[in-house]
């Protein structure tokens, strides 16, 4: 069958969805990037604010429009949305055959083959408590072919699922379930089918990726020793990691950051918020001086270091002063970048049972607007600073705007762009053969974003 898949959400949903297409690519059924022409159309969806649930509700209204129209196709609603509202989307609409949580997506061509029998059905995890191993949805990114990873130079490679942290904001522990982290043999083995089929850069997935722990017959791997384990890998020139969480990011990881070459100077650890009193409510699990603490431990064992944040603004409660600490962290952090976020309320965590959501959507906007203008000052500084200065840059491919930038003076050239080892975009000249090589760019002008540079010899 014809199978449209579209993504919302996450990096972690990005992989899901890359595992589902490479599960039901071998299991006979051909990928397709327009819905019009599908047999099966699959939405993997996020529920971590209430806009990212719209936009599936409205495709979902679509469907049903064009339910009576042409030919009947299959429709999936898989992801944190699916183990969210479970059979409730079957009875809102009729058009949706299957509901898949992202804990049952290995049962997926089951469910394809049932639904095309007449046969529609709602796979969820259990509900939290109910614990049950994880062997079964380890096949699902144990099968992965490497063949099929879309990019030829670089991969995400899962380590850990669920979250146990419960931010009282947060949606992701109910909807992902609880932590879980993966063998590290079969970690391991992952790692080293994608390198071995040319994928040099690796990036480590978890939703708190530093908390990895695998216990079995009396040892213990955690994070640290990860790191260790997958850093010899042969051919693995970069091994990266997120998301972190402040809580347990211990000197043993900055240690291994420190001393594998290969692993990337680069820590996402979202601090949320600046003010004691907001990380409380948040049930984030440290104050504002412990990730300061955290900051300046990083800073001083790997001096390179670069850092990003996310932020909530508009969390119950949340005063200017409040605000104001939030503000003052980015300028005090030096975050290369930070997502900032509106508080979005979320059935069934303890903010949205507890808290009113008393920040005006207006005052929401303005402080959001203001710490993006923080941090981007802030990052246009960190980005100013590599002015001078040669980075080894992952070539990506041709620029997104390269045909606007491309000159007559520079046919066989295209502006390129990739990744340093720090995560900074970098856009320069240079033929399309270098795509998923590395090339040493000397940088010479910046902006928040992106650095600029030509080719040094
Ligand atoms: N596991 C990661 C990512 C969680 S979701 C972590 O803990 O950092 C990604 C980001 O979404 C979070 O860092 C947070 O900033 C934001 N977020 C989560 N729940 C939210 C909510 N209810 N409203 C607004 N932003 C939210
Ligand atoms: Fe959500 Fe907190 Fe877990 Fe991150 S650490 S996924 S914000 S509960
Ligand atoms: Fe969204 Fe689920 Fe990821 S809620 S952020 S897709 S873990």
């Amino acid at each position: 069958m014809k199978v449209y898949l579209e993504t919302f959400g996450c990096q972690m949903n990005r992989l899901d969805s890359e595992l589902v297409a490479s599960v039901l690519v071998q299991a006979g059924h051909e990928m397709v990037r327009d819905g019009r022409g599908a047999d099966v159309v699959l939405y993997n969806t996020c529920s971590v604010r209430e806009h990212a649930e719209e936009k599936v509700h409205s495709r979902l209204g679509e469907q049903m429009h064009r339910g009576g129209r042409g030919r009947r196709m299959i429709v999936g609603v898989l992801g944190c949305m699916a183990q969210r509202l479970g059979d409730d989307l079957r009875k809102r609409y009729a058009c949706v055959d299957i509901v898949c949580g992202p804990g049952r997506l290995h049962e997926l061509g089951d469910l394809i083959a049932e639904a095309g029998a007449g046969q529609g059905r709602v796979a969820l995890d259990p509900r939290r408590g109910e614990r049950k191993s994880g062997a079964d949805i380890e096949s699902l990114d144990s099968a992965r072919d490497a063949d099929l990873v879309p990019s030829a130079s670089q991969a995400y490679v899962r380590v850990m699922r669920g979250c146990d942290k419960f931010c009282s904001y947060c949606i992701v522990p109910f909807v992902r379930g609880p932590e879980t982290s993966r063998r590290p043999e079969d970690v391991a083995a992952e790692v080293r089918r994608l390198v071995d089929t040319g994928r040099s850069e690796i990036t480590l997935l978890g939703q708190t990726v530093n908390s990895y722990n695998f216990s079995d017959g009396g040892r213990t791997v955690r994070f640290g020793d990860l790191l260790g384990m997958l850093s010899p890998i042969g051919g693995l020139r970069r091994l990266r990691f997120v998301t972190s969480h402040p809580v347990g990011f211990d000197d043993d990881i900055l240690q291994a950051m420190r001393d594998l070459p290969n692993v990337c100077e680069y820590i996402h650890c979202p601090p949320q918020s600046g003010s004691d009193r907001v990380l409380g409510a948040m049930n984030r699990g440290y104050t504002r001086s412990e990730y300061d603490d955290f900051i300046a431990r990083a800073r001083a064992i790997v001096p390179s270091v670069v850092l990003a944040g996310d932020f909530i603004v508009g969390f119950p409660g949340e005063t200017e002063e409040d605000h104001s600490a939030s503000a003052e962290l980015i300028r005090r952090s030096g975050f290369k970048n930070s997502f900032i976020f509106k508080y979005s309320p979320r059935d069934g965590t303890t903010a949205a049972r507890r808290l009113a959501d008393d920040v005006p959507l207006d005052v929401k906007k303005r402080r959001n607007n203001e710490l993006l203008a923080v941090q981007a000052e802030v990052s246009l500084a960190h980005h100013r600073a590599m002015i001078g200065r040669t980075v080894e840059v992952l070539v990506e491919g041709p620029s997104p705007r390269a045909n606007r930038q491309a000159s007559p003076a520079t046919k066989d050239k295209t502006q390129l762009i990739g990744r340093s080892r720090w995560d900074h975009i970098v856009v320069f000249d240079g033929p399309d053969s270098l795509a998923g090589t590395y090339a040493d760019v000397s940088v010479y002008d910046a902006t928040s974003l992106t650095l600029f540079g030509r080719r040094a010899r």
